[in-house]
């Protein structure tokens, strides 16, 4: 199809997300999978947005250098240009397009790469084994004192791992994590609020701004420190860059691996026989991550892209000047690519699952994602054969985020 016959903005219905989407964002997008590749929306909080849906599609604009990341300047609506503290923060990597983002990415590459990281596998053992250990000192406590031996997974699991995790990386100090939770999870949640994501911003940027005075006036063997020295071919990051880098390793390094635990917990706990298959053979570990992220994708779609010119993404035009989203989520259950793809099955060969982004912005973290939530399963798993849902399904909540796909909380019992 040429350009002038693609449909466009004027020619496809506009859907409204509703504020049901954040319960069940891929009864949405099933629908418009089946209708094209490609379609308008209206995210809950009246953004508006380009939905591209389809596998084929979803992987190849996000490698698609027409579609931009850097936003100063690109997006249609001006009310929504961050305001000075934000747009500090945003210049990271995942905002930033080539030349520059080639140049950032280079400076902490080194520090993720898998040999690099599976050098973390005792610590991270280290870290479940105790807060497994902690849930079962809890539990005991509670049954002795006749209480509800009802454990929220999240809190005591899935959002301490990985996030004490990547603060002893950092060199962040592991007492603040309560706090980066709250300001973490007002930034992700609040699309449509400026007000508490301003206030989140702009409390972890002189949270930052006061860390790197500390580590420059007494550096440590940590990543802070390194990055405050980073040089590479002569290149270093500068003081606006050093913050951002680390706001984004700290936020992009727990709130998605949060939820690949827990989500996927509740996965494995929904459907039963294929825990109890896991359990039974843990050789299908490896493999059974990368299922369960194509199954639960913590995030619904990859982060935001902007088109500077009309762009043709599967027949149909986006013009200038639009924000894109690619629903990952929705790649990853479309059957032309994963076959009987609502299905759970923790022997399918999941390769080629776009959970983790494509092109230029892969997930720089994969390899310490992976490495977490094999850990994580497999302790679990193996230290809670009585494991199981405390909470009717029904009454399970899910975030308020168009990107982040990830519950409230998930009471269980592990006895
Ligand atoms: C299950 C866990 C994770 C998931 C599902 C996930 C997902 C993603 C996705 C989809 C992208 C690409 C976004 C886009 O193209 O718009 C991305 C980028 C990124 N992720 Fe992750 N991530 C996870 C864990 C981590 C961890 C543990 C870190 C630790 C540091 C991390 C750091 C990053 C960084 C720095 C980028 C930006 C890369 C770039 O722009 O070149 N992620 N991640």
């Amino acid at each position: 199809m040429t350009d002038s016959a693609a449909p466009s903005a004027g020619q496809l219905d506009t859907v409204q997300l509703g504020a049901d989407y954040f319960q069940n964002p891929l009864a949405y997008f099933s629908r418009m999978r089946e209708e094209g590749p490609v379609t308008p929306a209206l995210l809950p909080h009246g953004e508006r947005v380009w939905l591209v849906t389809r596998y084929p599609e979803v992987r190849a604009a996000l490698a698609d250098p027409r579609l931009y990341k850097d936003w100063a300047g690109k997006l249609t609506s001006p009310d929504w240009v961050p305001d000075e503290v934000i747009g500090y923060l945003s210049v990271h990597m995942l905002n930033t397009d080539p030349p520059n983002h080639t140049r950032l990415r280079k400076l902490v590459t080194k520090a993720f790469t898998a040999r690099r990281v599976a050098g973390l596998r005792p610590r991270v053992e280290a870290i479940t084994a105790s807060l497994l250990n902690a849930i079962e000192a809890r539990v005991a406590e509670l049954s002795s004192t006749g209480g509800e031996d009802t454990v929220d997974l999240i809190e005591a699991f899935a959002f301490p791992l990985p996030v004490t995790v990547i603060c002893e990386l950092l060199g962040v100090p592991t007492e603040d994590r309560a706090q980066f939770r709250q300001w973490s999870n007002a930034i992700v949640a609040s699309e449509g609020e400026p007000g508490s994501f301003r206030t989140a911003g702009a409390a972890m940027f002189h949270y930052f701004t006061e860390l790197v005075a500390d580590k420059r006036a007494h550096p440590a063997d940590d990543m802070v420190s390194a990055l405050i020295e980073a040089h590479d071919s002569g290149d270093s990051l500068d003081e606006r860059e050093l913050i951002a880098m680390l706001f984004l390793l700290l936020v992009a390094g727990h709130e998605t691996t949060t939820n690949l635990i827990a989500s996927g917990t509740l996965a494995l706990l929904t459907n039963p026989a294929e825990l109890e298959r896991l359990r039974s053979d843990p050789s299908l570990l490896p493999g059974a991550v990368d299922e369960l992220l194509r199954y639960v994708n913590p995030l619904n779609h990859a982060t935001d892209r902007f088109t500077l010119e009309p762009v043709e993404i599967g027949g149909v035009t986006i013009p200038a000047r639009e924000w894109v989203l690619c629903v990952t989520s929705s790649a990853n259950r479309d059957s032309g690519r994963f076959p009987d793809a609502d299905r759970l099955d923790v022997g399918r060969d999941a390769g080629g699952h776009v959970a983790f982004g494509h092109g230029i912005h892969y997930c720089l973290g994969a390899p310490l994602a992976r490495l977490e939530g094999e850990v994580a399963f497999g302790a679990l798993l193996s230290r809670f054969p009585g494991l199981s849902l405390a909470a009717d399904l029904a009454t399970l909540r899910w975030r308020p985020s168009s990107l982040i796909r990830g519950l409230e909380t998930l009471p269980v019992h592990v006895r």
